[in-house]
């Protein structure tokens, strides 16, 4: 039996509506996890809302609501989203669930008897935005003249009693996690940056706060509330059913992947194993911070006016379309940029002409030809048995090995190098020729791209599911074929033998229109 696998996405603060990056790291977190199923894998797969901390409480107060209507509403757009985009996650956690008050006390508790907790007054810049203090030497300037965070959001001087964790006690430890273990941290520039980060040497974390109360309280003191990090971080271990520790617990930590953004390195790769080497619970396999989506090159911000609702681009271009561009055009540990041009363009060339046309010839003819009998196999030429070793290669070694270290784009790139092998293929046999000088041999060569679109189908349907669910059960390809190795093996001429019969093939992927002027800039 496989080892089951755990993946988690960040939790977002839902103190507004989910904008094209939260799309963007949930969608590939879906992709790996559909992928993970693929290989047979039972797959716990977690997202959700980081509904605490002074960035909320202070946005309720904006809109005159409680942080926790605040909440309540917010969470229910990523819901609704995360569903629109066909994301198959196990567990949408909400922080301000009582389980995870729980779950968060119970990891307090154990880092407390640890001797990894004190009470201490607290000066220094501190960046509600970031929800984070900075070091005064890791500040810049801002064109008036006011202190800013790395980050570029605004700080203030910050004094309260509170208490710490010990971080500066694991610096050691850390440093050991980072060189025995090198996937940890992904991709490497980032893993670069903490490693750096650490040798600088750390100082002790503020983990609680008095001056609000939208919070988990600390345990046995609770004027504080838990600095929101602590909590949110926990919610790794609260979907597992943390601090029972059988169960999914048992099976499902530690998490196979936390992939995240990669402004929240540091909290994953620094913080988050401290706490729980400090607790004594087991550390996750690996950390990815992805880069951002820009549009047209710029960050999307309210006050630029050029925020773009991802529900919207998935309405007018479709789900898949939309899943299928953001993986394939940008490395995914780097930055990308997007337009609606490039949607329209990537989806029209790779999406409608290449692999849709292929599979409306192959299948159009199978229809007409065969009378939607699949076609019998008369012994295979050389030219079949290399396109089968292409495809083979592609669908057994390049895309599992490319997925497995989440290089989306170089997964699809293979995939796309066989869609056009099958092109080449299906224009160099000619079938609809073979139909009168030698019906044998185009039988063989539609039954030889069936099978290759099947399999290309199903190594792409952790990208695009919907559609590639419709035109696997349009070929009649049964649910328990649906792995890698299931459409390796011999299922076509038992397939072909039974009384399965092909319908009229629908187009897959419409092609896709710019409006009037659209994209003229
Ligand atoms: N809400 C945080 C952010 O948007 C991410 C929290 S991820 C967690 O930056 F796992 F730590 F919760």
């Amino acid at each position: 039996m496989a080892e089951p696998y755990y993946i988690t996405t960040a939790i977002h603060y839902p103190n507004g509506k989910p904008h094209i990056g939260h799309a963007y790291e949930t969608i590939a977190a879906d992709v790996m996890a559909r992928f993970q199923r693929l290989q047979g894998r039972e797959v716990r797969f977690q997202t959700g809302t980081d509904e605490h901390g002074l960035k909320m409480a202070q946005k309720a107060r904006e809109l005159g609501i409680t942080p926790r209507a605040l909440a309540d509403e917010m969470s229910a757009y990523f819901q609704i989203l995360f569903d629109k985009l066909d994301i198959s996650y196990d567990r949408f956690i909400r922080t301000t669930e009582a389980e995870h008050h729980a779950a968060s006390q119970a990891l307090w508790k154990a880092m407390e008897a640890n001797g990894d907790l004190y009470m201490d007054r607290y000066e220094g810049w501190y960046s509600i935005r970031d929800e984070a203090y900075y070091d005064a030497s890791e500040l810049t300037e801002g064109e008036g003249g006011e202190k800013l965070s790395p980050q570029g959001t605004p700080v203030e001087w910050t004094v309260e009693e509170s208490w710490f964790f010990r971080l500066s006690a694991f610096q050691d430890k850390l440093l050991a996690l980072y060189a025995d273990q090198p996937d940890f941290i992904q991709p490497d520039s980032r893993r670069n940056e903490v490693v750096r980060f650490v040798e600088g040497g750390l100082r002790d974390l503020s983990v609680s706060r008095t001056s609000f109360d939208w919070g988990v309280k600390v345990p046995g003191a609770e004027d504080h509330v838990m600095y929101v990090w602590v909590d949110a971080l926990t919610n790794y271990l609260t979907g597992l059913g943390y601090p029972d520790m059988h169960g999914d617990m048992a099976k499902f930590w530690p998490a196979d992947l936390h992939l995240i953004g990669k402004d929240i390195v540091r909290f994953h790769a620094v913080y988050w194993p401290a706490f729980l080497l400090s607790a004594g619970i087991e550390l996750p396999k690996k950390v990815f911070g992805h880069g951002f989506i820009l549009n047209r090159g710029v960050k999307e911000s309210k006050s630029l006016g050029n925020v773009t609702d991802p529900g919207e681009l998935a309405d007018r271009f479709g789900v898949d379309n939309l899943r299928y561009f953001l993986l394939r055009e940008f490395s995914f540990g780097q930055d990308g940029s997007y337009s609606v041009e490039a949607i329209v363009s990537r989806s029209n060339s790779e999406l409608a002409n290449s692999f849709g046309n292929l599979a409306q010839r192959t299948l159009s003819l199978v229809h007409k030809n065969c009378e939607g009998h699949l076609p019998r196999i008369n012994g295979h030429t050389d030219d079949d048995n290399a396109l089968f070793a292409h495809v083979d290669r592609v669908i057994a070694q390049e895309m599992p090995q490319a997925y497995e270290q989440l290089a989306f784009a170089q997964a699809l790139d293979a995939w796309m190098g066989a869609v056009f092998a099958c092109n080449a293929y299906i224009d160099a046999q000619a079938p609809w020729t073979l139909k009168k000088t030698d019906f044998a041999r185009m039988q063989t060569v539609l039954a030889t791209l069936y099978i290759c679109i099947a399999q290309l189908t199903l190594a792409v349907s952790p990208v695009m599911p919907q559609s590639m669910r419709k035109l696997l059960d349009a070929m009649g390809i049964s649910d328990d074929l649906r792995t890698i190795e299931g459409l390796r093996s011999h299922w076509y001429s038992p397939l072909a033998e039974c009384n399965f019969r092909l319908a009229k093939p629908e187009g897959l992927f419409p092609r896709l229109e710019l409006a009037e002027g659209e994209g003229d800039a």
